[in-house]
Formats: C-alpha cells, sequence, structure tokens
C-alpha cells in the first residue's frame, strides 16, 4: 500500500540512557505525523488560519502532538506551511515549550511571545494565572504582549471561574491564536459556552495499514524482534491503532526481548 509505505518513522535521537518512545518518538514536523488523512487536515487548518481551535479525541490519539506542532509553525522561520524542524525557531520553540513558552524571534526579526498552559500542572490558583497571563495577551488594545500563540493543553482541568474568565477574551476580535486540547472523556467538564468559542478539531486515527507500517518501522530502528508474521498485526489491532498505546507496547517488547502477542 502506498499509503502506508509513506509513513515516516523519526529519526531517533541517541539514547540518553533512559528510554521513553512517546518522547523519542514525538513528531517534529507534519510529516512525522502517523496517518495522511491526519496530516491533510493538519495542513489545512495550517493553510485556513488557526484562531481558535479545540483539539478532541481519545487519550493518545496526538491531540498533544498536534497542538505542539501547530504551535511550532506559528513561530517557525520557515516560510513552508508546518515546523521545518532546523530553523532557529524552532530550535529554541523545542527548548522552552516544556517550560511553558518563552520569547522567540520572527522572520521579521521582531521577539513574539508563545505560551503554553499545560493544565494538568496548574492548581487552584489557575484564575490569578489567567489573569496574569492569559487575559492581557488577549485583545489588550495596543497588545501586552506581541503574543504569537497560546496553548491551553487539558484545558477541562481549568476550574469554572476560570472558564468562565476565558469567555470574554476569547470573543475579542484580535484575540491571538488559541489552541486548546481535550480528552473526550472530559468534555462534559468544559464549559459549554466555552467550547462553542472554538472551532473543533477531531484528531483521527491511522488506518491499519499506516499504524502497521509505522509501528514496523519503529520495531525495526530499534531492533526488535518480532514473533511471528501476524504478531504485529494483532498487536495493532488490540492497541486500537492508538500512536500512544503502540509505543508504550513496542517499548514493552523492548524490554521483554520480542514482540509476540497483542501487546
Ligand atoms: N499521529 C501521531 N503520529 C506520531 N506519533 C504520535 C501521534 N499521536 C501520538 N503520537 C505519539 O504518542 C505520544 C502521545 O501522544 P499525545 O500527543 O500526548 O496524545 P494525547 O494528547 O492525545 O493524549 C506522543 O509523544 C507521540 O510520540
Ligand atoms: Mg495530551
Ligand atoms: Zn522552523
Amino acid at each position: 500500500m502506498s499509503a502506508a509505505k509513506a509513513e515516516k518513522v523519526p529519526p531517533a535521537p541517541p539514547s540518553g540512557g533512559r528510554v521513553d518512545f512517546t518522547s523519542r518518538y514525538r513528531p517534529q514536523t507534519i510529516e512525522e505525523l502517523v496517518g495522511a488523512k491526519l496530516r491533510q487536515e493538519v495542513l489545512n487548518l495550517l493553510k485556513f488560519g488557526i484562531g481558535k481551535v479545540l483539539l478532541s479525541g481519545p487519550y493518545g490519539y496526538g491531540k498533544s502532538s498536534v497542538a505542539r506542532l501547530l504551535a511550532k509553525s506559528l513561530v517557525c522561520l520557515s516560510p513552508r506551511p508546518g515546523p521545518c524542524g532546523a530553523c532557529e525557531a524552532c530550535a529554541s520553540f523545542e527548548v522552552q515549550w516544556d517550560k511553558g513558552g518563552g520569547w522567540i524571534k520572527t522572520r521579521e526579526g521582531i521577539p513574539r511571545r508563545f505560551l503554553t498552559l499545560d493544565m494538568t500542572e496548574k492548581g487552584k490558583d489557575d484564575v490569578q494565572v489567567l489573569r496574569g497571563e492569559i487575559a492581557p495577551s488577549f485583545g489588550a488594545s495596543p497588545p501586552i504582549f506581541d503574543t504569537a500563540v497560546i496553548v491551553l493543553d487539558e484545558i477541562h482541568r481549568l476550574a469554572r471561574p476560570a472558564q468562565e474568565l476565558l469567555l470574554k477574551p476569547l470573543e475579542s476580535l484580535d484575540c491571538r491564536p488559541v489552541i486548546a486540547c481535550i480528552a473526550d472523556a472530559n468534555m462534559e467538564r468544559l464549559d459549554e459556552a466555552l467550547r462553542q468559542r472554538f472551532t473543533g478539531f477531531r484528531i483521527s486515527r491511522p488506518s491499519d495499514a499506516e499504524a502497521l507500517a509505522w509501528a514496523k518501522g519503529i520495531a525495526k530502528r530499534e531492533g526488535i524482534k518480532i514473533e511471528s508474521a501476524g504478531a504485529l498485526d494483532r498487536f495493532v489491532k488490540a492497541r486500537e491503532r492508538t500512536p500512544r498505546r503502540l509505543l508504550s507496547g513496542l517499548q514493552e517488547a523492548l524490554i521483554r526481548g520480542s514482540l509476540d502477542e497483542g501487546g
């Protein structure tokens, strides 16, 4: 299958002792996402402009990974759609992402700020976080920060008062691009009015053939022995073509010495 052959396995960076497949195989560019449909939809989103987008889907489908790629593409210096993964801004983005954002120099030489708030790390002072950091970046005129993009991962973890605090700034016309993520299972914890402020974007799974080719590529790169012809097929099915589950299963197989059963 040609689509399956196109599944690109990201180059594994040298292991620093600790093996963590989810970070080792985190896609750095759109080409490295598994699934042609997902790649095309992400490109469309970039083509038509990111306004306020809510990425949803089951756990492990790649919501946070796609959010990261979209945010990176908004600061990347290359004129191509999607992050090039090679320029100064892309490199700086990767370093600053885990620190909750930072400043990046754009093509025009202007420093722009990006903000990532992973709600998994926020506690009860999230209202203060929003007041202090987010609200001024939205809609303030002139903008207090020249904010390139705001990412709100696991947005359902925001307490209700904080969700309500977001309603007004999200409606303002010169609102910066906002990328939020939520797992399907948590959807009812999101304020309905807030949900409606966003354009929905559902993350799709790779096809059987794509998931198989991708898992096979990683197994080969990692030197994981595959017990029988049908083993990989059963493994991919048992893990429901979910990228994160496939990666953790492959990592377990590496430790066990081979990929045998459904995983
Ligand atoms: N479409 C995808 N293509 C390639 N790798 C993926 C994809 N989706 C997820 N992954 C891998 O699985 C890991 C977990 O995905 P993540 O984006 O955290 O999922 P979610 O936020 O939906 O739970 C990522 O670090 C990445 O290695
Ligand atoms: Mg996530
Ligand atoms: Zn770049």
